[in-house]
């Protein structure tokens, strides 16, 4: 399993802390432009629940994420910190799905499986939770460590693999992504 497919399981997940329950925070006043408006409401069809293992969505998601982002200012105008955050929330989705996408990450995920690591190969950022809530606390606490492979070792292997430039852009976009969750502590 590629490491971008891994993320993209990871990402389903983040959408529904992201819209978590149905009550959808609130939406935007009225008087901003019609078409942020509209943005705004297509964010779970035209952004989250996109399926980002069809290639053709891939240039869908930049054309919206796109829009999205010129829009978060107007917004954000005004509105209630919980709209604010979650503005913010889409826009850090997006760029982590985009960066996701980019040549210079797809090339370095082929590298990934090519070196065949017992690190990527162990990297489970998503553990299948069962139905013992002690078993699942353990799990989650594993996998929060383990955010970045077994003692930081993704680190290395992307570093090594695909330049620490590659290693950054994704530490930055998946540390944003787990914030979103609150589902991890990191110091
Ligand atoms: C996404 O599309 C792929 C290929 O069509 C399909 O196998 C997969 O089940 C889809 N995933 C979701 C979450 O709908
Ligand atoms: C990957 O490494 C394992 C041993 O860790 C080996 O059994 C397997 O054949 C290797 N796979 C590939 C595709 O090289």
């Amino acid at each position: 399993m590629t490491v971008a497919f891994r993320l993209y399981i990871l990402t389903i997940f983040f959408v529904s802390r992201i819209f978590g329950s149905d009550d959808v925070v609130c939406v935007p006043a009225e008087g901003g432009n019609e078409q942020c408006i509209e943005s705004f409401n297509g964010v779970r069809e035209n952004i989250l629940l996109l399926n980002q293992t069809i290639k053709e969505n891939i240039g869908k998601l930049n054309k919206h994420c796109q829009e999205f982002e010129k829009c978060s200012e107007t917004l954000k105008c005004g509105a209630e910190k919980e709209l604010i955050d979650l503005v913010d929330d889409v826009n850090a989705f997006c760029e982590a799905s985009i960066f996701r996408h980019t040549p210079l990450f797809e090339k370095c995920d082929e590298k990934l499986i090519a070196r065949n690591s017992t690190c990527v190969n162990d990297w489970n950022p998503l553990p299948a939770l069962g139905d013992d809530s002690l078993i699942n606390e353990d799990l989650r606490k594993t996998a929060c460590n383990e955010f970045f492979g077994k003692d930081n070792c993704l680190e290395k292997e992307m570093s090594e693999a695909c330049g620490v430039e590659v290693w950054n852009g994704f530490k930055k976009n998946q540390l944003a992504l787990i914030r979103i969750t609150g589902s991890c502590e990191f110091d």
